[in-house]
């Protein structure tokens, strides 16, 4: 089929909390035409690739994206119009070339990455391949752990909540994908009835889960515990927790992290031993952003206490940046990355930070963004990546469901060759 791009149509639609962002459709001279969208963060770092926003503050609040929809329709479109959409690596090049800047704010990453990821899905349809086989190859036969975000607070519950943004249940004792998408389901009921029981909020944040208003951060991992044996699974052999308190949106300039709901602010080596206790006391497989993006040395310290024992996830502290990830394994940091498209913004830099960190015997962890749309590329891509694991919200709210539907589709697809990597998920094994 002739995979030569013929045309490339962007156009400005809604994420999953009402803000404009970018849809790119990709046209192929065979006649294929395919679609992606952009997601968009709310707890960014600071060192993540230019979102380009119109600043118009008539409209969305300034929110609009009609400045990237028109460089895709009037800069890049004509330069990428004769290259065959199979030659990734040259495109995202040639986009980068364009853009010209380290962080991408000519351009816009938003409008860098519809490109790419729009391309990389017709290239797919034009090789006559699903999506995860024709980024990863035969070899790309294992189905992620899913983790799903149910109780939620920080910014995402608009501070109404706990502190820590994402409590999360990695079902790893399934045997198949499939059943740790049923598990977590049931585990998000149980957690319902449960909130329900206690009067609490059963009202839901950004990424689907439940936000409610808890006294500690350690009571939301109390009721997950309490529900997971609602729902008739062990906690810690069936089900898992990982935690994403995204300390950078609670860490002061006096270098304090400011635990509003306990009324604390605690130093660096505080907020270790805190996590050290909560790592004790409960079956926590994977903890994100533990320290603050700024705070390289409580990263250290907190990898010297927790490293060899569960995985430590950097978000904001690499934004998914091949530069910032190198610096972080010379440095002896953390033990993984999270994987985020949008905060490099553009597919072949986002393979490159995932091999970076997988080559050097780091985890790679994919997420979501807590702005999405119903597109699901990031399901395909970590079994095209052989990740092990992904986050991508509350096993509820359509944008977020797309994600683990796709997972069952393509573990369908496999067959008999899908496996699911449960325990292996993670850079240190799972204690239970
Ligand atoms: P964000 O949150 O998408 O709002 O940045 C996700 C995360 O912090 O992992
Ligand atoms: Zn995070």
């Amino acid at each position: 089929m002739d995979a030569t791009i013929t045309d490339l149509e962007a156009r400005e639609i809604l994420d999953s909390r009402g803000n404009p962002t970018v849809e790119v459709d990709c046209t192929l001279a065979c006649g294929i035409m395919a679609r992606a969208a952009v997601p968009s963060g709310a707890s960014t770092g600071a060192r993540e690739a230019v979102e380009l926003r119109d600043g118009d503050a008539k409209r969305f609040g300034g929110k609009g994206v009609r400045k990237a929809v028109a460089h895709i329709n009037d800069t890049i479109a004509p330069d990428l119009i004769t290259i065959d959409a199979r030659e990734q690596a040259a495109i995202d090049e040639t986009l980068i070339a364009m853009d010209g800047t380290d962080n991408k704010a000519v351009l816009g990453a938003n409008a860098m990455l519809g490109v790419s990821l729009a391309v990389a899905r017709a290239a797919a349809m034009a090789s006559d391949l699903p999506l995860y086989r024709y980024l990863g190859g035969p070899g790309a036969t294992r189905l992620p752990v899913p983790h799903m975000n149910i109780l939620n607070g920080g910014v995402h519950a608009h501070w109404q909540g706990a502190d820590f943004q994402e409590f999360m249940i990695a079902p790893y004792g399934a045997s198949s994908l499939r059943e740790a998408v049923e598990w977590g389901a049931e585990v998000y009921h149980a957690l319902l009835g449960l909130l329900e029981k206690k009067g609490l909020s059963v009202g839901i944040g950004d990424e689907g889960g439940f936000a409610p208003h808890v006294k500690s951060n350690e009571e939301p991992l109390e009721l997950i515990v309490q529900a997971i044996a609602r729902a008739g699974l062990r906690p810690g052999t069936d089900v898992g927790i990982a935690i994403d308190p995204a300390s950078s949106e609670f860490f002061e300039d006096e270098g304090f992290y400011n635990l509003r709901t306990e009324n604390r602010r605690l130093e660096a080596g505080e907020m270790v031993d805190y996590y050290e206790r909560l790592v004790d006391a409960y079956p926590i497989a994977l903890l994100e952003d533990g320290m603050a993006e700024e705070d390289w040395p409580g990263w250290k310290r907190l990898n010297h206490a927790l490293g060899d024992t569960i995985e430590l996830v950097g978000d904001d502290v690499f934004c998914t940046n091949p530069a910032i990830i190198a610096k972080g394994i010379e440095q002896d940091i953390a033990n993984a990355v999270l994987i985020k498209l949008n905060q490099i913004g553009t597919l072949t830099e986002t393979i490159a930070a995932t091999r970076l960190a997988t080559h050097h015997g780091w985890g790679a962890f994919v997420s979501h963004r807590s702005g999405e749309t119903v597109d699901s590329f990031i399901a395909d891509l970590t079994v095209a990546l052989d990740t092990g694991h992904l986050k991508t919200g509350a096993p509820a709210r359509g944008e977020r469901v797309e994600k683990y539907n796709q997972l069952m589709r393509i573990e369908e697809a496999l067959g008999t060759a899908a496996r699911f990597a449960g325990k292996s998920a993670y850079v240190r094994p799972v204690r239970f």
